[in-house]
């Protein structure tokens, strides 16, 4: 069974529009987990721009399935990784003008630098997963560092504009999954999943974990909303009572 690791980044993005504590991201963990999430994935970013040290510190006690915690290679965040001690982490690129992840982490070019980080995580006893686009020689760099797992980048998949191209990248990230396996390193896939165009990557051989956010916080909102009106409605009527007793 693939294990979905829900990330829980955009709740954190609506309360930090108004700096305030609403909606609140261990809620978001809690009641994801109820609804048979098996991780939850979270990513601090240097700029802080959702997710705060103080959610990652709260969410690590509550999160008692698998906590990933997304992260760039730099020092300040790795500590805080290493005082946090998530199951898994997981290397990312990161851009302060990218609105998101944008394409997968360059472990050819940065496999010195990012060999200590890798060591330190793992000799923490922390699985280290390296979030990559689907490129055989990412993949045996990822290797080479030795890396738990890898991510693949799904973007080129989920955002392309022709059954034929999409159908091009699920080649690409099927010979990447096998690739990887064959070399000893667990498969994940994430960005930009939806419940439309999820059933043919998780029907791929070797993925094992999936990281899906945006669709499935947007699909919250919307499914959440006629409710959250009809209790507004409840709030304001019983005020009414109280205006003409
Ligand atoms: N995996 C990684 C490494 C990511 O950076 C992101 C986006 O934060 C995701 C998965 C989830 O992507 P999406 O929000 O498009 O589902």
């Amino acid at each position: 069974m693939i294990r979905l690791g829900v990330n829980i980044d955009h709740v954190a993005t609506l309360r930090q529009a108004r700096r305030g504590d609403e909606p609140d991201p261990v809620a978001a963990a809690i009641l994801a987990t109820l609804g048979g999430a098996d991780g939850i994935t979270i990513h601090l970013r240097e700029d802080r721009r959702h997710i705060q040290d103080r959610d990652a510190r709260l969410l690590r006690p509550v999160v008692t399935t698998r906590l990933n915690l997304e992260l760039a290679a730099v020092e300040s965040i790795v500590e805080i990784a290493l005082e946090i001690l998530p199951e898994e982490a997981t290397l990312v690129p990161e851009r302060r003008q990218e609105l998101t992840t944008e394409g997968g982490l360059d472990v050819v070019a940065h496999e010195k630098s990012l060999l200590s980080h890798v060591r330190r995580l793992q000799g923490a006893g922390i699985d280290v997963s390296l979030f990559i686009d689907p490129d055989p020689a990412q993949i045996d760099a990822s290797h080479r560092l030795g890396a738990t797992a890898v991510e693949f980048q799904t973007a080129s998949y989920s955002e392309a504009k022709t059954a034929p191209e999409r159908e091009r990248q699920r080649e690409k990230l099927a010979l990447s999954a096998r690739h990887a396996h064959e070399r000893g390193l667990h498969v994940h896939m994430g960005h930009g999943l939806n419940y439309h165009n999820v059933q043919a990557i998780a029907a791929l051989a070797h993925v094992e974990e999936l990281n899906i956010g945006h669709s499935i916080i947007s699909r919250a909102v919307l499914v959440g909303l006629e409710r959250a009106v009809r209790e507004m409605k409840a709030a304001i009527g019983s005020s009414d009572d109280k205006a003409t007793r």
